[in-house]
C-alpha cells in the first residue's frame, strides 16, 4: 500500500527521502511524489505516475537542496492512477501525504466545496487538506488544526503534514502504520510507514499509538494527544544497527532469493525455539486462527496440526470475514493471528475485536515492533528476515513451522529431539529440491502459455494447493484455482479439457484416492503435472512429474511440496516476463480494508 517517508534535518533531505521511498518500492505502488522546502522557504512539489525512477528523472535538473521534505508512493484507492491524484497534495503553503481511506470523504468533500475549497484531485486524501486549511485560516496552530481536522475523519489513516510556516513536520495516525525516528547526533528526524525506510538513518525509533500527533524537528520528536497535551502513548526502541538492507545477491529476483533462503531459516527457527527454552502455553479450549492470503493458508495447515496432534478444536477464518461476522468467542478460547507484516488492516481489526472481548490473543508474526506485535498478549516471531518479494514464500514456511512449535508449547513438551530431526530433514529435502532448478525451468517452458491451472490436493496437501494457485495467479497473471482433489467432480471438472493444466499434489496419505482423482482428469484430456512419491502408478499417468521423497517428514511434508509449487510458479512467471517481485495491482502489506 502507500509508502510514506518524511525527513527533517540536514540539507540532503530529498536524497534521504528518495532512498527511503526506494526501499519501500517492494510494497507495491503506482506513482510517486515529493514535496520539499526550497531555498526560498516555499514548498516545491514534484510527482509522477509510474516507477520512482520517473520522479527521480524529474528532480535531476532541479535544485533540490532542502532540509525538510515529505515523499510518498501511492497505491490508488480513490481516483485513477495519474499525476494529479499522486501525493503529496499541496494547497498554498501546506502539503500532506496520506496512507489509508477516509470513509466519509464524499460527505466532507461536499461541505468543503460549499465553503469554497477548490479540489484539484479525485482523492479522498485531499479532503483532509481542505479541512486543515480551514482550521489554520481560523487561526489555530498546526497541531491544533491537525487534531481538529483529524477528528472529523472516519476510517483508518496516517498523515504527514508539512507547512512552509512551520519549522517541523507533523504526523497523525489511526489504524494505519507509522513510525518515527531520530538521529540526535546529526540533528535529524524521520517518519515512515515502514521502519525499513529508516534503517541506517536514525538510531532510535518510536511507534506512536493511534490518535497521537508527533512533531518532528531537527533531532527531536515531541508527542501530543489530540487535546494538545504531551503524550506518553508511544513505544520507543533502539534500532538494531546490524539490521542489513536486503539485496538480491546472486539471484535475479528477491522472490527466488527468498525461496532459496528457506533451508537456512528452518534451521535458524529450530535453533531459536527447540534448544530447550521454556515454551509452555496454557492449553486452550478452542483456537481461532485468523489471517489473510498466504498467512490464512498457513493457518489452515497449522489448524490441521492442532486438531490432529492435540485434538484442540479449531476455527479458521479470513480476517476480513471474522471481523464482521460477530464471531462466537467463548471463555477459554485463544485467538492466533498470523501475519508476515503485522500491519494487515483486516488482521489488526480482528485482533482488536478479540482483545475488546477479553479473549487472549497471540501472534505468529515476522516484523518485530509491528502493530500486531505490539497489540497481542504474546508473540511468536517467525524469524524469516525481511521478505521483499510481494509474493510471500519463506514467510509461509516459517509461519507453519512456528505454528508447529506452538503445538509443542500447548502440549508442554520438554524434549524436542524428534521435532528437531523433522525440521532438519525438511531443511535437507528442500535443499535437494532447490538443486533441481533445471527440472522446473524445463517444465515451465512447456506449460507457461496455458491459461487455466487447477492445483489439487487432499488432506494436508489441500492448503498447499490453495497456496500454490494463489502464488501462480499473483506473479504469472493466469487463472489458477486450488481445489480439494475429491471435490473436482462436483462441478469444476466441467472445465477440464486439453487446455487445462492440473498440478496434482499426491502425498502418502490418501494416495490411491488422489490417483483416482487424477485418472478422472486424464480421462477428460487434462494435462497432468504430478508432484508426489516416485512410484510407477503415479509417474505413468502424469504428463510431467516432480518426484518427492516424503519419508520421515510426516506433518511437515506440505511445506516440502509447497516449495515445489513456489519454484514452478516462479519459473512460469519468468517465462512470461512479468514483474515477479512487484506484480501489478498488488501491495506487500495491505493496510486498508
Ligand atoms: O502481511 P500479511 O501476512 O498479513 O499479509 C497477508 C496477505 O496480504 C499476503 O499473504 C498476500 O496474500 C501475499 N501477497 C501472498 O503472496
Amino acid at each position: 500500500m502507500c509508502g510514506i517517508v518524511g525527513h527533517i534535518g540536514a540539507g540532503d533531505s530529498v536524497d534521504k527521502v528518495l532512498e527511503g521511498l526506494k526501499r519501500l518500492e517492494y510494497r507495491g505502488y503506482d506513482s510517486a511524489g515529493i514535496c520539499f522546502k526550497n531555498s526560498a522557504g516555499d514548498l516545491s512539489l514534484f510527482k509522477k505516475t509510474g516507477k520512482l525512477a520517473n520522479l527521480i528523472n524529474l528532480l535531476n535538473n532541479q535544485d533540490h537542496h532542502s532540509s525538510s521534505s515529505v515523499g510518498h508512493t501511492r497505491w490508488a484507492t480513490h481516483g485513477a492512477v495519474n499525476d494529479m491524484n499522486s501525493h503529496p497534495h499541496l494547497y498554498k503553503n501546506l502539503a500532506i501525504v496520506h496512507n489509508g481511506i477516509i470513509e466519509n470523504a464524499e460527505e466532507l468533500r461536499k461541505g468543503l466545496t460549499a465553503r469554497g475549497f477548490k479540489f484539484t484531485s479525485d482523492t479522498d486524501s485531499e479532503v483532509f487538506l481542505g479541512l486543515l486549511s480551514f482550521e489554520l485560516e481560523e487561526g489555530r496552530d498546526l497541531l491544533a488544526a491537525t487534531s481538529n481536522a483529524f477528528k472529523k475523519l472516519k476510517g483508518s489513516s496516517a498523515f504527514v503534514i508539512q507547512s512552509s510556516d512551520s519549522d517541523g513536520i507533523v504526523t497523525i495516525k489511526r489504524g494505519a502504520p507509522l513510525v518515527c525516528g531520530i538521529n540526535e547526533n546529526l540533528g535529524e528526524a524521520m517518519v515512515s510507514s515502514d521502519p525499513y525506510a529508516l534503517i541506517g538513518f536514525v538510531e532510535k525509533i518510536f511507534f506512536p499509538d493511534d490518535d497521537v500527533m508527533c512533531f518532528l524537528s531537527k533531532g527531536s520528536i515531541n508527542f501530543y494527544d489530540l487535546d494538545g497535551s504531551p503524550s506518553t502513548r508511544y513505544l520507543a526502541k533502539d534500532l538494531e544497527t546490524n539490521f542489513e538492507i536486503s539485496t538480491k545477491g546472486q539471484f535475479e529476483h528477491y522472490m527466488l532469493k527468498e525461496i532459496y533462503e528457506q533451508p537456512v531459516l528452518i534451521r535458524k527457527l529450530s535453533d531459536i525455539y527447540l534448544e530447550g527454552i521454556d515454551l509452555e502455553l496454557e492449553r486452550p479450549k478452542r483456537v481461532h486462527l485468523v489471517g489473510c492470503g498466504t498467512a490464512f493458508y498457513a493457518g489452515m495447515v497449522v489448524g490441521q496440526m492442532l486438531e490432529k496432534l492435540l485434538k484442540i478444536p479449531v476455527s479458521l477464518e479470513f480476517a476480513s470475514e471474522f471481523r464482521y461476522k460477530d464471531p462466537l468467542l467463548l471463555p477459554g478460547d485463544l485467538a492466533i493471528f498470523i501475519s508476515q507484516s503485522g500491519e494487515t488492516a483486516d488482521t489488526l481489526a480482528a485482533q482488536k475485536l478479540c482483545k475488546d472481548k477479553g479473549i487472549k490473543t497471540i501472534s505468529i508474526v515476522n516484523v518485530e515492533g509491528s502493530t500486531l506485535f505490539r497489540e497481542v498478549d504474546q508473540n511468536f516471531l517467525i524469524h524469516a528476515g525481511q521478505e521483499i518479494g510481494v509474493a510471500s514464500t519463506k514467510a509461509f514456511t516459517q509461519q507453519v513451522l512456528t505454528g508447529r512449535i506452538i503445538c509443542e508449547a500447548f502440549a508442554g513438551t520438554k524434549d524436542f529431539k524428534s521435532l528437531k530431526q523433522k525440521f532438519s530433514l525438511l531443511s535437507h529435502r528442500i535443499e535437494e529440491l532447490l538443486n533441481q532448478a533445471e527440472l522446473f525451468k524445463e517444465m515451465a517452458q512447456k506449460i507457461y502459455n496455458f491459461q487455466g491451472f487447477f492445483f489439487t490436493g487432499r488432506g494436508p496437501y489441500y492448503p498447499v494447493a490453495l497456496e500454490g494457485a494463489l502464488k501462480l495467479k499473483e506473479i504469472a497473471y493466469v487463472h489458477a484455482e486450488g481445489y480439494a482433489a475429491g471435490e473436482l467432480k462436483h462441478g469444476p471438472i466441467a472445465l477440464i479439457d486439453e487446455k487445462m493444466v492440473n498440478i496434482a499434489i499426491v502425498g502418502p496419505e490418501l494416495f490411491d484416492k488422489t490417483v483416482s482423482n487424477i485418472q478422472e482428469i486424464k480421462a477428460r484430456k487434462g494435462i497432468i503435472i504430478g508432484i508426489g512419491p516416485d512410484v510407477a502408478d503415479l509417474r505413468n499417468i502424469c504428463d510431467l512429474f516432480i518426484p518427492l521423497t516424503f519419508e520421515g517428514l510426516e506433518e511437515l511434508s506440505p511445506l516440502y511440496v509447497n516449495v515445489a509449487n513456489q519454484l514452478l510458479s516462479y519459473h512460469i512467471a519468468k517465462q512470461k516476463g512479468t514483474d515477479i517481485d512487484r506484480p501489478r495491482n498488488l501491495a506487500k502489506s495491505v493496510t486498508v480494508e
